[in-house]
């Protein structure tokens, strides 16, 4: 099988690109991580994916003089490692017009929100004070404007009456590790079509226990 060539974009922890990862000892798993791109320097992430013998590369946006050349240079280093897809795991960095073009429908990001509801930082506790009943996780194609474009998947996540912010990040956290590898998996298996800005995905399985509902 010839796998898709995967490159995780990360910041901090790398708990979403472990799950990927995971998923990819699976000898069926149509994808394979071949690179880590980190913009920080000594991000978690990165001991991780050396643990596993995966190629990384620290890229430090600070040694940039704008945004450009530092996407730009993270495209070289995908570009070099033959990469065809390319997955933000907690990449805390917008990325320019450019690199969006670039890599357009070969971007994904997780987001922990059900999107349109709820983009950009601190939203356990924006969730929660907006009295919503459901949270969740969205895997989506990334477009320039930040936390856009296609959905892909989604799990839906309930709020408890006794939750607090990170409570409900744990519990949402725990369906991210479920689908963003799904998503992957499907992208690799050629399940997932966009057209007019709507990602449909057929013949999928859903992830066991996943609250997920299917677009197809
Ligand atoms: C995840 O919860 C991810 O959804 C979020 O950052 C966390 C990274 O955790 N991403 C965003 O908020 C992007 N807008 P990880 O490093 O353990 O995967």
């Amino acid at each position: 099988m010839v796998k898709l060539k995967v490159a995780v974009l990360v910041s901090g922890r790398g708990s979403n690109m472990q799950a990927i990862l995971d998923a990819t000892q699976d000898p069926d798993y149509p994808a394979e991580i071949a690179l880590v791109v980190s913009n920080i320097e000594g991000a978690a992430a990165l001991d991780r994916a050396r643990d596993a013998n995966i190629k990384t590369v620290t890229i430090a946006h600070k040694d940039f003089p704008d945004r450009e050349s530092f996407d730009a240079e993270v495209t070289r280093e995908i570009k070099e490692a033959g990469c065809a897809l390319v997955v933000l795991a907690g990449f805390m960095r917008l990325l320019s017009e450019e690199f969006c073009s670039a890599w357009h429908n070969q971007l994904i990001n997780i987001h922990p929100s059900l999107l349109p509801s709820f983009k950009g930082l601190d939203v356990y506790q924006r969730m929660i004070d907006a009295g919503v009943r459901f949270g969740g996780c969205t895997v989506h194609y990334v477009r320039h404007e930040m936390d856009t474009g296609p959905i892909i998947a989604q799990a839906a996540v309930p709020v408890h009456p006794d939750d607090d912010a990170d409570k409900f990040a744990a519990r949402i956290l725990e369906q991210e590790h479920k689908i963003y590898p799904l998503a992957v998996k499907w992208i690799a298996e050629g399940r997932v079509r966009v057209s007019g800005e709507v990602a449909r995905v057929t013949g999928a399985v859903p992830a066991e226990g996943a609250l997920i509902n299917f677009q197809s």
